[in-house]
């Protein structure tokens, strides 16, 4: 219908000619507003339709106000209702820092968060609200909760009121299926047997012997060959992979005594791997998923649920192999090898659970995926932010290579040997590269290996901030925001800046665990801390001293949504070999 139609009818000509009255009745036109004009003269029609009583002008003309009046009404109430909606929204965004929709509350602005950087996201939101906020998911569903990046919350979380906040209940039921009862899932006394079964372990100085053989063994007949090869060749290669390969072998090698030897010069196939990434990503999005959802998904076996139990099977079945491997060799064991120091999954196999039983396969597998994930994914992601940062800023390279120079030259002349790929740096060395240690922590702060956390409240409180906390509240501290918080590192916290650590004596000064929380904080700091710094300072300087890495042009470089912030798409990387002169500057 045109405009001059409209006017027609308004006018008070509701019939085109000839037409009957029914033929009108229905929603003829698609658009709403020419809908309510012809309904209304209309119906006004039918109720003068008598010639008799054929109305006035007049009366016709008030018939037709009042029953324009009522569409009016109609159109005015939505208009209104959306007016409050969008003012509400605005509102209640300058309230809680997102906006609230009704029923769906701030999960429209999570799932478009979820395209993007969701890590980004989460900090700015977190820097527009001073550090804390609620989130309120939909209604009747799981999602609320309360997160926080505050040092100070984060003191009273970890440390002061440790007990009050376990992981509970709802993060064990959401990772369960993959990590069973495993240390970075159990509570109370569960944990406390775990925890202090590896901390003897991780403190002893068989440990410490370990480390550096397998790091020795790792770095110098795997790691180094496969760049050697790479710069000879001038291919691209995954230095995340790489790495990844790296740690994996190196924590099954001091965790459960066997080398499954992913990161041998021809990079095996490790379906393993991807089956370990595929799971832990697969988990991940339960948490933004509500509890119905995915657990009718895993019901019917759907989706991510699907994608999740057929990766978790293949992990299984890694775990499994281990540990009949290791049952095995020890059954064969002889009395000396008996009083040799076993390592951690040995430990475990031979001790008894608080009934006086064995532990299970099943428990012992759980042991062995939470090793893993804690050992294998942390340090390879965090050397590959590393190395990313590096690329982007040259001056911090250099000066990690006069250091490593410095440290070198204090050996006698007759030890520093030819650099080539057999040359070792000593464990003493490595501790001295105070510069190293702080870009390390510097990647760390701005890309901490595990950039969320989750505990929940299990009595009434409040935060130090005056947040009040509900027992059962779910609370995530955002430790990747935590990086990148103005308030907490200053106006340049989002510069690559290893000088921050630093004393003006050059030394390594370390920062307080509830402001840096990479390593968590409290009774259940991370218990790989010193191992992890360790390893990754001795591969980062074993190839800084010998290789440039370059990233190769226009990489993509994003941070995935797992429980370890791997690069979503690797890191491909071009190797070239360091030019002597480069390094012998350096001991002229
Ligand atoms: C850059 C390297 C690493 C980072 C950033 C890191 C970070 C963390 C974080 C944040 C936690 C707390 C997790 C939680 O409770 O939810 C943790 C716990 C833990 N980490 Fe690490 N970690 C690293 C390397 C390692 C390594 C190499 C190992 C062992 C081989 C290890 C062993 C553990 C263990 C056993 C726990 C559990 C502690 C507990 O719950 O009591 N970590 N780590």
């Amino acid at each position: 219908m045109d405009q001059e139609q409209h006017k027609l009818v308004f006018l008070g000509n509701p019939r085109p000619p000839h037409a009957h009255a029914s033929q009108h009745i229905p929603c003829y036109h698609s658009n709403t507003m020419t809908k309510a004009i012809f309904i209304t003269p209309l119906n006004l029609t039918t109720t003068t339709t008598n010639s008799n009583n054929m109305a006035s002008p007049t009366e016709t003309l008030l018939s037709l106000a009042l029953h324009l009046l009522n569409h009016i009404k109609i159109l005015e109430l939505t208009v209104a209702f959306m007016v409050f909606i969008a003012i509400h929204t605005v509102r209640s965004k300058k309230h809680h820092g997102l906006p609230v929709y009704p029923v769906l509350g701030m999960l429209p602005s999570l799932l478009s968060a979820l395209k993007t950087n969701t890590y980004e996201w989460l900090t700015q939101v977190l820097n527009r609200q001073n550090g804390t906020f609620t989130f309120k998911g939909p209604w009747f569903t799981s999602l609320n909760c309360i997160i926080t990046s505050d040092p100070a919350n984060l003191e009273h979380l970890l440390k002061t009121k440790f007990s009050s906040f376990p992981k509970g209940e709802f993060f064990r039921d959401t990772v369960r299926d993959l990590l069973g009862d495993g240390i970075f899932n159990a509570d109370n006394e569960a944990w406390q047997r775990q925890r202090k079964t590896a901390s003897i372990e991780f403190h002893s100085s068989r440990f410490r012997k370990l480390t550096t053989e397998s790091l020795f063994e790792l770095v110098h007949k795997r790691l180094l060959p496969v760049l050697d090869s790479c710069a000879k060749k001038s291919i691209a290669i995954d230095l995340q992979d790489v790495l990844l390969r790296l740690t994996f072998d190196n924590v099954c090698m001091i965790a459960f005594g066997v080398d499954p030897g992913c990161s041998q010069p021809h990079l095996p196939d490790i379906p393993f791997a991807k089956a370990f990434e595929d799971a832990t990503e697969a988990t991940v999005l339960r948490f933004v998923t509500p509890v119905c959802v995915w657990k009718t998904m895993r019901f019917l076996n759907l989706g991510a649920e699907k994608k999740l139990n057929e990766s978790i099977k293949k992990v299984d079945e890694f775990a499994r192999s281990v540990i009949r491997a290791r049952k095995k060799e020890l059954s064969l064991k002889t009395h000396h090898d008996e009083c040799q120091k076993p390592d951690l999954l040995t430990v475990f196999i031979k001790l008894k659970d608080e009934n006086g039983e064995a532990y299970s396969d099943k428990f012992l597998r759980d042991i062995c995926v939470n090793f893993i994930l804690a050992g294998r994914d942390t340090s390879s992601v965090a050397l590959s932010w590393f190395f990313w940062l590096l690329d982007q800023n040259p001056n911090v390279e250099e000066r990690i290579l006069e250091e490593i120079c410095r440290v070198v030259n204090q050996r006698e002349s007759s030890k520093k040997g030819d650099f080539g790929n057999s040359f070792i740096f000593w464990p003493e060395e490595v501790k001295k590269m105070d510069y190293l240690h702080a870009a390390l922590s510097e990647a760390l702060r701005l890309y901490p290996s595990v950039p969320v956390d989750h505990k929940e409240v299990v009595e009434d409180g409040a935060f130090p901030d005056g947040t009040k906390l509900k027992k059962g509240t779910k609370v995530i501290y955002a430790i990747y925001a935590m990086g990148r918080m103005e308030s907490i590192w200053g106006e340049d916290c989002k510069e690559f800046k290893p000088e921050r650590w630093l004393r003006s004596d050059g030394q390594f000064m370390s920062e307080s665990a509830y402001k840096f929380t990479a390593f968590n904080g409290g009774p259940r700091l991370c218990l790989g801390k010193d191992f992890a710094y360790y390893q990754m300072k001795y591969a980062a300087a074993s190839i800084i001293f010998r290789y440039h890495v370059k990233v190769v042009e226009n990489h993509p470089v994003l941070p995935k949504l797992a429980l370890t912030l791997y690069m979503k798409h690797g890191l491909k990387v071009n190797i070239q070999r360091r030019q002597f002169p480069e390094i012998q500057k350096y001991f002229d």
